[in-house]
């Protein structure tokens, strides 16, 4: 867990720790099954809103669109659906309101990551009143609000079913204060900031990963034209593609998988603490050390990957190709207890927006483009240029 800095604030899953994160991570686990993760149900939904975001592809024509921005209510109205229960309409206000607030959020945390490590720097940018701290949380405020409302009308439908996490967190609400059990770490409080952490831990790093994903097809056309071949083989033009046919499709999965390890979207983690005096490759770690994992050192190690600059899909494959070589270095999830809730989602997100995208598209960089592969970090790593491309119709 996190020392005092800023996201220790926001008292959600991902940076509680002790029995609060015990019992929130838990109960995560429980509701995201019996919703569904990882299951056809999920995959269904998942499907319907890349249809959406097809359809606008479709309509721009062929002209160079920004899928960055294209990405975002894409992406982010999936976790809606987990959250909410429902996704919003592109036009919707609520929608057009988050696609604001949610890149703002992002730029201001970039700071306000320095708080994060350094609990010092929290302090004093509350003590002088930072400006940007100040929008930060009036943003993350008005981002709380939306939830609120959502949680309200939860309340006002009063539902039997359990259609997504709102309706769990309640009903689990609802019957400890029945049986005047404990209520533990459920309270309103809670179920808005948990909500609100996972659409932050959710829509941005599949987002980012996606926008990396597809500018490096773009950059490397050899690579492009062996998931076309892949797609056609075994997905053909008649039907979208399904999750299970990544068991057919090792190509496919290692451009992702190198895509993941070449980006790294979430560079370094999110600190945590040495909950009691441990050693780790001989090296002594006293209690309530605080420990932030780099992931980069991990991915980019030439001991473990040769030429880890270089993108090449083929080092996740059997000298064949027809085996996906299991790598226990590339975990872009993280391990072990905390490892990411939605990794599932995630996973399937990855695979299903991009077998559907080039199932149907070449992706190419507009004539004249000088593109350039710089990243900023802030609490993901993104690209520096966003993925404006020019996205053509292969039949
Ligand atoms: C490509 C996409 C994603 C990547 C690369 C990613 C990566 C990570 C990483 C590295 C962690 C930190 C784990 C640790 O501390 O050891 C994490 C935690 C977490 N992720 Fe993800 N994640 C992704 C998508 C998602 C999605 C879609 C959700 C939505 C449910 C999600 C929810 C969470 C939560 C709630 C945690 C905190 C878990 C805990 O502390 O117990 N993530 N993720």
């Amino acid at each position: 867990m996190l020392g005092e800095g800023f996201l220790l604030k926001q008292r959600n899953l991902t940076v509680e720790s002790g029995h609060i994160w015990r019992e929130q991570r838990r109960f995560a686990f429980r509701v995201f099954r019996d919703l569904g993760f990882g299951k056809q149900v999920m995959e269904e939904s998942i499907k319907d809103e890349i249809g959406y975001l097809l359809n606008e592809i479709e309509k721009n024509n062929e002209n160079p669109i920004n899928m960055h921005e294209l990405l975002m209510p894409s992406v982010s109205n999936n976790i809606c659906s987990l959250i909410f229960g429902h996704r919003y309409d592109y036009n919707d206000p609520i929608r057009k309101r988050l696609n604001i607030l949610f890149p703002r959020i992002l730029e201001l945390l970039e700071v306000s990551s320095v708080s994060t490590f350094l609990p010092f720097v929290y302090k004093a940018m509350q003590l002088f009143g930072s400006s940007r701290m100040t929008e930060l949380m009036s943003l993350l405020h008005e981002f709380e609000s939306i939830v609120e409302k959502e949680v309200e009308i939860h309340q006002k439908d009063a539902r039997n079913d359990v259609n997504d996490y709102i309706d769990a967190f309640l009903r689990e609400m609802h019957e400890r204060e029945k049986l005047n059990k404990d209520m533990g770490s459920f309270s309103f409080q809670r179920l808005y900031s948990n909500s609100k952490g996972f659409f932050i831990a959710g829509s941005f790093t599949t987002r980012n990963t996606l926008d990396w994903i597809l500018k490096l097809i773009a950059a490397y056309p050899d690579v492009q034209k062996c998931v076309h071949d892949e797609i056609d083989a075994v997905i053909g033009h008649n039907r979208l593609p399904a999750w299970s046919d990544r068991q057919l499709m090792p190509y496919t999965q290692a451009v992702i998988m190198e895509s993941q390890r070449w980006c790294c979207v979430v560079p370094l983690n999110i600190p945590r603490r040495a909950m009691n005096d441990t050693t780790i490759s001989g090296k002594f770690i006293p209690k309530d050390t605080e420990i932030v994992v780099n992931f980069w050192s991990v991915f980019h190690d030439e001991t473990i990957f040769e030429n880890p600059d270089t993108f090449d899909p083929q080092r996740f494959l059997s000298n064949d190709g027809r085996e996906l070589k299991k790598v226990e270095e590339l975990i872009p999830f993280s391990y072990g207890k905390r490892a990411c809730v939605g990794e599932i989602l995630a996973k399937m997100e990855l695979f299903l927006y991009f077998t559907s995208i080039m199932q149907k598209y070449k992706i190419l960089f507009p004539e004249g483009v000088q593109v350039s592969f710089e990243s900023t970090l802030g609490i993901n790593l993104q690209p520096i240029q966003e993925p404006v491309l020019k996205i053509v119709n292969r039949y």
